[in-house]
């Protein structure tokens, strides 16, 4: 891959990033209750006998000039969220609003100027580039699609555009199998950024790359945030991808917003089980911290079904702090800390939200793991818990906050020996 640098890459007016101009910049996108349930259909008549809940009733916005990160397993609703806000999908509900205007239900001919404004980088470089033409017509596309002649004509234009993603511009009459994974994402974004978009909506722009080339992908997509004044939402499964390049983290969960809050926050002090699983999953590359990550959480049992999710909290079947509330009564999206909303009953590093709540359900002993931890000697094992404790501070608890709710361990996550110990009286499981 050519490293070439970028050149004589134009400004776009009001482009500030996030990251200089604070959290408070202008709004460009608003999202509000925003719902997709796909109907299944069965039998000869076709008749509608449910629906996959893909999104369900998210809100959330996007400042001018930031990146918002959104993550979560496979199948939470991530890429139709992505394809709801670029509006290749129809909402079943909700309203987007893009630089204040309510765009949720604007004809194809209403939103095509529009379609300028927001681009998409998908997530497979290699089927979402057409095998048949070259990568002049394939960046040269939303040109003829929108009826646009840049200045100076289409093949300058693209060259131009080949040279701001590294690419050489001569390389303008070759097809996509003569480029390699990298180079076709800068491809890709070479035509997500042909028509000068305010936002740019990337689904897991390097999952499909190898490693060593994700993070050459992820700082170019950041220079040219930085040289461009691009929006960015940044779809990934997991928070290392989007640790270095969001202002501001959406941890999804089976089609909700489970936390929503700065990048330094959530990383320092998490406030739901699921995103403090999601982090402890995320490799530590400092060598003094290393050791924390022998707290490693692994979340038992599978993602339940979007299709008749669980009640209550759709996290409480793999929640090992879930208690009765979390059963029936689904916790809201609620700002507990300035910049920091967050969807919990019993939040981590923050005081417990339903408090006379204490009996663990079953399913939350059995829940989840810490992986990796030496076997200790039982004379030892005050000790040691105590280290292991002082370090996951470090790394989850800034604040020093260590409410006592239910199943709550300074440590993290109850095992699940501690857990049956804690609630030994099989009566007063839920
Ligand atoms: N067109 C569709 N028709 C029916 N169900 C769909 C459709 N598109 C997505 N789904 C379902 O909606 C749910 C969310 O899918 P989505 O692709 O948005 O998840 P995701 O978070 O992007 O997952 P991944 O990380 O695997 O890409 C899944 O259960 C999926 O099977
Ligand atoms: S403690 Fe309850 S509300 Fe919070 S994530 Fe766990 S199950 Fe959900
Ligand atoms: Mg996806």
């Amino acid at each position: 891959m050519s490293d070439e640098k970028a050149v004589s890459i134009p400004q776009q007016s009001g482009g500030t990033r996030a990251k200089d101009a604070g959290a408070d910049g202008e709004i460009l996108l608003k999202v509000t209750g925003l719902q997709k349930h796909f109907p299944i259909r069965k039998g000869l008549l076709q008749r509608q006998t449910g629906a996959v809940r893909a999104v369900d009733g998210i809100d959330f916005e996007v400042r001018k000039g930031e990146t918002l990160g959104v993550v979560g397993e496979s199948g939470c609703g991530k890429s139709t969220m992505g394809r709801l806000i670029t509006r290749l999908l129809e909402p079943t509900a909700g309203t987007v609003e893009f630089e204040g205007r309510d765009i949720t239900h604007l004809s194809t001919g209403a939103l095509r100027p529009m379609r300028r404004d927001v681009q998409m980088i998908f997530q497979d470089p290699y089927s979402s580039l057409n095998p048949r033409h070259t990568i002049g017509t394939i960046v040269s596309a939303p040109f003829r699609l929108q009826g646009v002649t840049p200045e100076g004509g289409v093949k300058k234009e693209v060259q131009r555009l080949l040279s701001v993603v590294g690419l050489n511009p001569e390389h303008y009459n070759r097809y996509p199998h003569e480029f390699s994974g990298g180079q076709r994402q800068r491809i890709g974004i070479a035509r997500a950024l042909a028509l000068n978009p305010k936002l740019v909506v990337a689904d897991e722009p390097v999952s499909a790359l190898d490693v060593s080339i994700q993070a050459q992908v992820v700082n170019l997509l950041d220079d040219l945030q930085e040289e461009l004044g691009l929006t960015y939402v940044i779809i990934a499964h997991d928070l290392s991808v989007v640790r270095h390049v969001s202002d501001r983290i959406a941890v999804m969960y089976l089609g909700k917003i489970v936390e929503l809050a700065d990048r330094n926050s959530l990383y320092k002090a998490p406030m739901h089980p699921y995103t403090k699983a999601l982090l402890s999953a995320v490799p530590i590359p400092d060598p003094k911290r290393r050791k924390a990550k022998s707290e490693r959480i692994l979340l038992k049992g599978d993602v339940p079904s979007p299709i008749s999710p669980p009640s209550g909290c759709r996290f409480h079947t793999r929640c090992w702090k879930a208690t009765q509330i979390c059963r029936t009564t689904e916790p809201p999206l609620l700002e507990l800390r300035p910049g920091q909303r967050v969807a919990c009953h019993h939040p981590e590093n923050f005081e417990d939200q339903a408090p006379q709540d204490t009996e663990l359900l079953t399913e939350a002993k059995e829940a989840a793991a810490v992986l990796g931890r030496v076997p200790e000697r039982p004379a030892e094992k005050t000790k040691k818990t105590k280290k292991v404790s002082d370090e996951s501070g470090k790394s989850s608890g800034e604040s020093g906050e260590s409410p006592d709710g239910p199943g709550k361990s300074p440590d993290g996550p109850v095992k699940a020996s501690e857990a049956s110990e804690k609630s030994s009286d099989p009566s007063s499981d839920k």
